[in-house]
């Protein structure tokens, strides 16, 4: 059963149980208890805590979950998802836990052909909270489950709350046997992993305090009333039905790992340390999509942080899989294709997606790029000095500065013949980690590194900033400081801060990257890596002191790298423009609501109440702005008054706090603006600008992407070469390339339907040759045999019934089995006067699993499973012949 026909039947069911159904909340909710939404009732915890009135009894949803405190299980396990999706009915005060439980138990064991799941109910199990003898009597009563599979666990396991003060209870969960070849008799307490986890069940009716009564604490109060919140892990039920290993490998994961087979050449089942890698790639590929489809982009910080971690570790295991191209962007569209039928917004968001994941390949590309170079002089040096191993600091350099992750590091030693002193590196680490703990814990004080910043600002004032007009400047370290601390001299290899009294170092402000470049002085050179302004008017430059040894009061020669800063310059001056456009075009309430410049390249939001901006608008301003480069018009920077400025005409951005003097940059008479970013002389400077995008990144605020210069230019070049390719070959001129390719589209479509209606009839046809040749068994007419190879579960079922309708009333068994590569599936079918003699479907299927190495299940009518020996299926039929035989006769 596919994912989304699981999710279906999951909705429908509580709909029809009087339910209403609530779309998933964003993963992204305004609660600061939580980095990302894990769980259904997240959104719904106003109406459990009694703080806003519920507009609605009972609800459900499938709400998206990140939870990414076992990221390093993924891929070992299988059951470890970073992403999940959470499936649950919601009681506010109506119906409690018997309710809950029938409801569950119905959707589960329901059979397939009625809309439930079908599992088989002598193989669930459940558990309740140590002396819920409520909820185990239910069980009993609605269940019928014998008390022997109802197991009593404690706080740790069967106590549910959100880890925080708020909402909680004790909660009953639903787990499957997955049969003795998993593990150890003796239910879920016995084992977790024979027994898997599909259902917890919230009898929710507490206050947690500070402590949890997971531990033995008891709550501190009661919720007015008593709720329900139930959560069905999707991802493991699809895993169930879908009679695959893991959850890595369910329908909406498993495409992922296809694409990395494609990439790197190599095949998922062959090597356990590479399938690790598939997984954890197919796993991360997805929530990282679905993080940056809600609105999150890389950073350092919160979630940003677990995003970069997710998507770092894709393109490293990709890496480790031998693939060393782009990965990310090929990896999302596969995301994009699996998840769009339950998550439309993926499709419309793409290029926003896309863009991302590139980008944040792109600089970890880089840092894998120079950090490749550092780890080549290394290696050199230890070969040289005739050693064998790469010392610890040397590692944990890469790691530190180059963000070079260590086990990338131990391949590539060991491919160059070197171990690498992992427990020096693992040291060092340690050593970091505590820094950084004193670190926070003096920032939260209030104390550490601002006071330093305050103390050079008092004893040397603001710095001079120079660079509107200049790219260097001899200038003296009045400030320099090493893990915040004021330091008089630091020697190589140190991260350091470093002030100036004067500088011609733009420090990242108003959408502006901060600049990059070098400062030397005498014996020694710091590099530059970023400059921020934490303190008003102090621009502190952060690198590393490339060479010999940084002093206090040194002169240095300071120099920006000017290629960036020119490209950075560039984009800011096309946003500008674009702003410019984009007000001309839609009035004054395309207001910017934030912009990056960065080398070459632009990103410009702005309000946009009326939602979407029409192609053909963005096609106007486009065209508008490049005509304004054409006209090759005089940028000029001056300041003035606030009121003249305003007078003038100039925009100033909403919610930015200006001085009395302000800063106007304008684009001859196109563009006015406050501003204090830096710019190019001319707008020909610019050459062309190239608007790749628009989208939405929030309610009413749209987001457009542009490239500026060579990197546009560049662009539209690719763009050329592959619309020629794609003319070449579809034999048609670039403008009847739509056209073309739309009508080869709906002849593949028609196609496949055709080809699929085909094999449906084929499949079907054999119904009757089958029935006829069934052979008497005692009395019983019994049909086991191979039906054609390839056919799916849902079409031999199909084709089972059919055999059995036309044994009519005879006491008839029909077995079919499919072989589909190496692996097989089956169905039993029996018909009411064989059942009537006590034959039963499921039961018949251990008499021949052996013999194909399967197993399945289901009931007396109907059951159903897989096996990996096709081989085996003419000993199947032999051992089902006597099973029905010794029935018969017996
Ligand atoms: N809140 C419970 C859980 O997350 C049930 O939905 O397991």
């Amino acid at each position: 059963m596919e994912t989304h026909e699981i999710i279906r039947r999951f909705t429908d069911h509580f709909v029809r149980g009087g339910h209403t159904s609530v779309p998933s909340a964003s993963l992204i909710l305004d609660d600061p208890t939580l980095l990302f939404v894990n769980a259904g009732m997240v959104q719904f915890k106003p109406y459990l805590l009694g703080e806003v009135p519920p507009p609605y009894p009972r609800a459900t949803s499938i709400q998206k979950c990140v939870r990414t405190g076992d990221i390093e299980e993924v891929g070992k396990t299988t059951r470890h998802n970073t992403f999940f999706q959470m499936a649950g009915n919601f009681s506010f005060g109506d119906y409690f836990k018997a309710g809950a439980i029938e409801h569950a138990w119905n959707l589960v064991t329901g059979s397939q052909d009625s809309g439930g799941f079908g599992f088989d109910p002598e193989r669930i199990w459940t558990t309740v909270y140590n002396d819920d003898d409520e909820a185990l009597e239910l069980w009993r009563k609605i269940a019928g489950l014998p008390e022997e599979r109802i197991q009593r666990r404690d706080g740790k396991d069967n106590y549910w709350d959100m880890g925080v003060p708020g909402p909680g209870g004790p909660c009953s969960e639903i787990y499957y046997d997955r049969g003795p070849e998993h593990g150890r008799d003796g239910g879920p307490v016995a084992d977790e992993d024979r027994y898997l986890e599909i259902w917890n069940l919230v009898f929710m009716q507490d206050v947690r305090g500070d402590e949890s009564p997971k531990y033995g604490h008891p709550p501190i109060g009661e919720l007015p009333n008593k709720n329900i919140d139930t959560g069905m892990g999707v991802e493991r039920v699809a895993y169930l039905l879908q009679d695959v290993a893991n959850v890595y490998e369910t329908d909406l994961v498993r495409p992922v790992i296809a694409r990395a087979e494609e990439m790197s050449g190599r095949r998922y089942g062959a090597d356990p340390v590479d399938d690790v890698r598939f997984r954890v790639i197919a796993d991360h590929a997805r929530s990282g999509v679905m993080i940056i489809g809600d609105g999150v982009t890389p950073s350092n910080e919160a979630r940003g942080y677990v995003l970069r971690r997710l998507l770092r570790r894709i393109v490293r295991s990709a890496r480790l899989l031998g693939v060393h191209e782009p990965v990310l962007g090929s990896f999302a569209e596969v995301v994009r294709d699996a998840m769009a039928p339950s998550y439309p917004e993926l499709v419309t968001d793409f290029e926003r997606i896309s863009a991302v994941v590139r980008a944040e390949e792109d600089a970890f590309l880089q840092t894998l790029t120079s950090g490749s170079r550092i780890f080549d002089t290394a290696v050199t040096a230890v070969k040289k000095a005739g050693g064998n191993q790469l010392p610890g600091d040397q590692a944990f350099q890469l790691h530190d500065t180059y963000g070079f992750p260590i086990d990338l590091t131990l391949e590539m030693a060991g491919e160059a013949g070197l171990s690498v002193d992992e427990p020096g590196f693992r040291r060092l680490m340690e050593e970091q980690r505590q820094r950084a703990k004193a670190d926070a814990a003096a920032r939260k004080t209030g104390h550490g590194d601002v006071s330093a910043y305050r103390a050079v600002l008092d004893a040397h004032g603001t710095t001079d900033f120079l660079g509107y007009t200049d790219l260097t400047s001899s200038s003296r370290i009045v400030g320099l400081l090493a893990d915040g601390v004021a330091v008089p001299a630091a020697g190589t290899g140190t991260e350091v801060e470093v002030l100036l009294d004067r500088t011609p170092f733009y420090a990242e402000g108003g959408g502006q990257q901060a600049d990059t470049g070098v400062l030397r002085g005498d014996g020694f050179a710091v590099q530059v890596r970023d400059v921020q302004s934490p303190v008003a008017g102090l621009n502190v430059h952060r690198g590393v002191v490339a060479e010999g040894e940084a002093r206090l009061d040194a002169e240095v020669h300071a120099e920006v790298e000017i290629s960036r800063r020119q490209a950075i310059s560039r984009a800011h001056s096309a946003t500008h423009l674009v702003h410019a456009g984009m007000r001309r075009a839609l009035g004054d309430s395309a207001a910017q609501a934030g912009s990056l410049n960065a080398p070459g390249r632009l990103r410009f939001d702005f309000t946009s109440p009326a939602g979407a901006v029409p192609d053909s608008v963005l096609h106007d301003v486009e065209d508008e702005v490049n005509a304004v480069l054409l006209d090759d018009h005089e940028v000029r920077a001056f300041t003035t008054t606030l009121d003249e400025a305003r007078r003038m005409g100039a925009i100033a951005l909403f919610g930015e706090r200006y001085g009395d003097s302000v800063r106007v940059v304008e684009i001859g008479d196109y563009s006015r603006e406050l501003c204090g970013g830096t710019h190019v002389h001319r707008s020909g400077q610019l050459g062309l600008v190239k608007l790749l995008s628009e989208s939405s990144i929030g309610s009413g605020i749209r987001r457009v992407e542009a490239l500026v210069g060579l990197d546009a230019f560049r662009f539209l070049a690719k763009e050329h070469v592959l619309v020629s390719q794609l003319s070449e070959q579809f034999k048609a001129r670039p403008e009847e390339l739509p056209e073309r390719i739309g009508g080869v589209v709906e002849r593949l479509r028609d196609a496949e339907r055709e080809l699929e209606k085909v094999r449906a009839d084929a499949v079907l046809a054999s119904a009757g040759a089958l029935a006829d040749g069934a052979e008497d068994v005692e009395g019983v007419a019994l049909v086991a045999a191979a039906a054609p190879d390839g056919v799916p579960g849902n079409d031999l079922r199909a084709l089972a019934s059919d055999v059995r309708g036309r044994l009519g009333a005879r006491a008839g068994v029909v077995a079919l089995f499919s072989a589909s590569g190496d692996k097989l599936s089956f169905v039993v079918a029996t018909t009411e006067a064989a059942r009537s003699q006590g034959f039963a479907a499921g039961k018949l299927v251990p008499s021949f699993a052996g013999a194909i190495g399967g197993r399945g299940g289901g009931k007396p009518d109907l059951a159903q499973g897989g096996g990996s020996n096709p081989a085996g299926v003419p000993a199947a039929v032999a051992a089902l012949r006597s099973a029905v035989r010794s029935a018969a006769t017996g």
